[in-house]
């Protein structure tokens, strides 16, 4: 008789379960985590077997953390977007050892002193982050764009390298752990055998493959890719037990995430000085052909993590972390043609088309020429061998032409007259390095470049809308603006070639989904030249609506933070060209809309004080004082400039306050700053 929910299941049961679920796990974390397994696979099966009989007799006993739940049922749709409680934030690079030196160099000014770091390998993955409420594994998600990922907790569960239970007793109430999803390449080059021997199409390299395996809508699928996740830093915690103490070095917060199940780098070392460094890169780069997976530098960290509060962040990196990469990797080959292509502002670019070669693990046949002027400068030809050479994702360069195996026939490079794509004249300004197709959106490919990056996922995040779908609705006249998109009906898109009605009904629902934005992307989506992501978020935390950014001069955009003469000209020119002024009024009435803005007070006390946070405030987070810097009508930006009106500094504020003295900025303690609120409103 099948047991009933909630019926008694006896003790011997009980505990039974436990103690196999118990040493289930034990056993995936020496065979999984480290890499030391103590029984036999037949062993382990017969553990698991029993707990499966068990928890099949009596379903009572089935929890979210049993070893025998870590894949669930497929599912029928795309990923949920998950907002990251802190941000991800990515690493900036260096490429030499002069650039590391620069970085040392801002860590002393920044300190007045080199502090210790740490290095270790940078992997070559897919960085995601792992949330624990106390310390169960909650959910999973990618890094997406930083503060928006996906939810990939089903496929996150079926890695056995992914605890689903903290090993420890006291764990703190919620924590999130970041790290790289990596697939070893041994894994890889098997998995490649078995999709060719099933006449499927192998992956390029080991990180494209756990991209695809973990983007899979079926975790069993996922379960079967070997992937493995490192444990590297951790985000968001609230609610740090007693016992054991908060790590206050990096090394220490690693050694507990071991300790925690986490696999860790076990290459992780401390370097004293410039020297550490440069003898810890030139090692792993000697190791590196042996290492069991990608990486493709190394990453130098502030170890003390005090330190690393003071030093902050730049736009999307820290300022207390860097990595070095390996140098790009090179070889040579034959420039077939050079082809025009034209991008979303009418620039042309030269592109190489070369005799496909294999370079840093995927085959090359394009590379980038920048603009003429590189081609000048480089002597480039067509028929030329040249070296070219691809570092990461970055898109493959040309470095140099070997001109001693020039051939005669190699004919030099010419600027076309006339857009190769819209027949419209070319121009190129005087002094300037960029030819553009004088055509704007009368021409195809600015239309489509516009297009796919209004559709992007940093921008509107339109899922489904990509590059060859906006090519053939350009070309059918379905779409010619932005606004287009949001008329796009059942029948323009099933017409479409190779679209099946349900992947149809898809993109409706995400072009749907696209309307609820915030002012941040929509800006940024509109392409605005010079107006990146990190600017068009200044320009909605300072203006707070778009009614005001569109009616304001250059003297009032020159007021928002990193925004120049130059920026400001732009972003005027835009709004003084009535189709731009339609096309925004085109889309909100269309439906698509954002929350308003924490706006900034117009006529506040404060108004158009530039105003700095550093250190830690009482009894206030840095985020609520700038909410009342806002209120007031201030401004506050990370970087301390000749700009900067007050530094509002709490305890232990570091090194800005010396700087903030040779720059002559006025420095306010917490109290003097809460006075200054007080008698100015
Ligand atoms: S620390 C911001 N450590 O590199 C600090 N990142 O290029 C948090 N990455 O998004 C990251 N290996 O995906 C850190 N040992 C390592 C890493 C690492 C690879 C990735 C990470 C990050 C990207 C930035």
């Amino acid at each position: 008789m099948r047991e009933l929910r909630g019926e008694v299941i006896p003790a011997s049961a009980r505990s039974r379960a436990a103690e196999l679920a118990r040493q289930l796990r034990e056993h995936d974390y020496l065979y999984y985590v480290k890499d030391d397994p103590a029984i036999s696979d037949a062993e382990y099966d017969g553990l698991r077997r029993e707990l499966e009989a068990l928890e099949q007799r009596h379903p009572g006993l089935i929890s979210p953390q049993s070893p025998t739940q870590r894949v669930g049922a497929p599912r029928d749709a795309a990923f949920a977007p998950v907002s990251h409680r802190q941000p991800m934030l990515s690493l900036a690079n260096c490429f030499s050892e002069a650039e590391l030196d620069e970085f040392l160099g801002r860590l002393h000014r920044a300190l007045g002193q080199v502090p210790e770091l740490t290095a270790e390998p940078k992997f070559d993955g897919l960085a995601v982050s792992l949330v624990y409420r106390q310390g169960r594994l909650h959910s999973g998600a990618t890094r997406g764009d930083g503060r928006v990922g996906e939810d990939v907790t089903a496929n996150l569960r079926s890695m056995r390298s992914v605890p689903l239970q903290l090993r420890c007793e006291t764990p703190p109430g919620l924590i999130e752990v970041r790290g790289e999803v990596v697939m070893p390449r041994a894994g890889f080059a098997a998995l490649n055998d078995r999709l060719e021997a099933q006449g499927l199409k192998a992956f390029v390299n080991p990180r494209n493959a756990a991209a695809g395996a973990l983007r899979q809508l079926d975790p069993q699928v996922t379960a079967q890719r070997p992937l493995r996740f490192f444990a590297y830093a951790i985000g968001a915690v609230e609610g740090w037990p007693q016992a054991p103490a908060s790590p206050r070095t990096h090394q220490a917060l690693m050694q507990l995430l071991a300790e925690w199940g986490f696999v860790v780098s076990d290459r992780i070392d401390r370097c004293v000085d410039r020297a550490g460094c440069v003898r810890y890169y030139t090692q792993i780069m000697e190791q590196r052909p042996e290492l069991d997976f990608d990486i493709d530098g190394v990453v130098y960290k502030v170890n003390d993590l005090a330190l690393r509060e003071e030093l902050g962040q730049v736009a999307r990196a820290p300022r207390w972390a860097i990595a070095h990469k390996f140098p790009a990797q090179e070889a040579g080959t034959v420039l077939n043609a050079v082809e025009f292509q034209v991008g979303r502002t009418g620039a042309l670019t030269p592109v190489a088309r070369l005799q496909p070669v294999f370079v840093g693990g995927v085959t090359v046949s394009n590379a980038t020429l920048h603009n003429m002027d590189e081609v000048r400068r480089k002597d480039i030809r067509i028929g030329d061998y040249v070296i070219v050479r691809r570092a990461g994702d970055v898109i493959p360069e040309l470095v140099r032409v070997d001109l001693e195996k020039r051939p005669v026939t190699a004919s030099c490079i010419e600027l076309p007259a006339s857009c190769p794509v819209c027949g419209a004249e070319v121009e190129q300004i005087e002094g300037e390095a960029i030819a553009r197709c004088s055509a704007s959106f009368r021409c195809p490919a600015q239309v489509k470049e516009s297009l796919r990056h209004f559709a992007s996922r940093r921008a509107m995040d339109i899922d489904g809308l990509g590059e060859k779908l906006i090519d053939v609705l350009v070309d059918s006249g379905a779409l010619a603006t932005a606004a287009d998109i949001y008329r796009l009906g059942l029948e323009t898109l099933v017409a479409m070639p190779r679209m099946a009605e349900k992947s149809a009904l898809n993109l409706l629902q995400a072009i749907e989904g696209s309307k609820q934005t915030t002012l941040a992307r929509f800006l940024f989506a509109l392409g605005i030249r010079e107006v990146g992501e990190v600017t068009a978020a200044q320009l909605a935390e300072d203006f707070g609506d778009l009614a005001a950014l569109r009616e304001a001069d250059e003297e009032r955009l020159k007021a928002v933070p990193d925004v120049g003469p130059i920026v400001a000209a732009r972003i005027r020119h835009f709004f003084d060209d009535s189709a731009n002024w339609n096309l925004l009024d085109e889309l909100i009435e269309l439906g698509v809309r954002w929350p308003k803005a924490q706006k900034r007070r117009q006529g506040g006390p404060l108004q158009d004080k530039l105003f700095v946070i550093t250190g830690t405030l009482d009894g206030m987070s840095r985020d609520q004082a700038k909410a009342l810097i806002l209120e007031a009508g201030g401004r506050v930006s990370s970087a301390l400039s000749g700009k900067t009106d007050f530094l509002l500094a709490g305890e232990k504020a570091g090194s800005k306050l010396q700087k903030a003295e040779k720059l002559g900025v006025a420095v306010l303690d917490q109290a003097a700053f809460m006075r200054m609120l007080e008698s100015a409103s």
